[in-house]
């Protein structure tokens, strides 16, 4: 009796180890408390503008009703090809955070030729403080990406317990900005909804993060995937990663210090267009799309009435 006891409570306290409380939920025009909007020119070159709050709100690229939240571009303007991008919205949360779980409930993402929406985070003096991409995708094509990019020291094992995939070259594996163009440590997405039409066709799905000193791991379940844990579907008070299964992406602390690498981070919301990955001309060609990329941005506003988020909630829990 004495030995079965200890092991019951043994099980229990690892499983507790685990388990989160809520400490937000960011729903509707919670958005507006929560977020900062950001103007500053995007560093990766897109044909955009990202407008402040009371632009957003006027012009409608910021929506928030109910539990609706949704961030879009610009879908009516011609641009003057000499003028300033196309308009969008880029958010930055008020709050930072360390070892924690993210859960992003979203309805829709941005899809279409030129799009590159991403749901990250980062802090501190770029690359010291280390980034890790949630959702990231571009042009509205394949499936999402998650990966890391940190200062030098910071390399994956090519043998990881997750669903997606990574290539397998040293370089491939190292997260150091400075190795290979800083394309990052990354994992692409093994499920065909994680992104573009099908992810909208599908009623969305949830992204959840979890970021602990030994691994950085991110899941996604499609709205229409049965196997989504219940406290994942309930956006209730706990959840317990424990229970999410195999991640489809992990970054695990073998050869990384996450600790050192990984500072407080913001959330960062954002839909830019073309640039140095949407917009780069063979990437943007083998996608499928006409033109050069900021030409179609400049011409063709009504091509970005999908490019939008809507996000049914950002639930934090640490
Ligand atoms: C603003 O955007 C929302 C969400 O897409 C939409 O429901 C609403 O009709 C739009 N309002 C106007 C005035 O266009
Ligand atoms: C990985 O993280 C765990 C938990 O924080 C820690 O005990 C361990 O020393 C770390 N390992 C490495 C190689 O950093
Ligand atoms: C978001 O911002 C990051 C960093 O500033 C940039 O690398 C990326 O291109 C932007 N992505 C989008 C989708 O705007």
């Amino acid at each position: 009796m004495r030995s079965a006891s200890f092991l019951a409570l043994s099980f229990a306290s690892s499983a507790l180890g685990a388990t989160y409380q809520m400490s937000e939920n960011i729903v509707g025009a919670g958005f507006y408390n929560s977020f900062n909007f950001e103007t500053a020119p995007d560093p990766t070159h897109g044909r955009v503008n990202y407008v402040d709050q009371a632009t957003a709100t006027n012009t409608n690229l910021t929506f928030a009703a109910g539990n609706t939240f949704v961030l879009r571009a610009d879908h009516k303007t011609v641009l003057d090809p000499n003028g300033a991008g196309r308009n969008s919205v880029r958010i930055s949360s008020k709050n930072t955070y360390t070892t924690h779980v993210a859960v992003f409930d979203m309805a829709h993402i941005p899809v279409g030729c030129g799009t590159w929406p991403a749901v990250w985070e980062t802090g501190g003096s770029w690359p010291y403080g280390g980034e890790t991409d949630i959702f990231e995708a571009v042009n509205g094509q394949g499936t999402n990406q998650a990966t890391l990019h940190t200062s030098p020291g910071c390399t994956m094992p090519a043998s990881r317990s997750e669903t997606g995939s990574a290539p397998t070259t040293p370089a491939q594996l190292d997260c150091d900005t400075s190795v290979n163009g800083n394309a990052g440590c990354g994992v692409t997405f093994a499920q065909g909804t994680s992104n573009g039409p099908a992810f909208n066709d599908n009623g969305g799905g949830w992204y959840a993060m979890e970021r602990t000193n030994a691994a950085i791991s991110v899941w996604f379940w499609s709205h229409s995937d049965p196997s989504v844990p219940a406290d994942v579907r309930a956006g209730g008070s706990t959840v317990s990663t424990d229970a999410w299964g195999v991640p489809s992406a992990t970054f695990p602390n073998t050869s990384c210090d996450i600790a050192s690498h990984f500072v407080p981070h913001n959330i960062i919301i954002n839909l830019t267009i073309c640039g140095d990955w949407a917009g780069d001309a063979s990437v943007y060609a083998s996608s499928g799309c006409p033109s050069t990329c900021n030409d179609f941005v400049n011409n063709n506003p009504g091509a970005f009435t999908d490019a939008f988020f809507e996000f049914n909630s950002i639930n934090v829990y640490t």
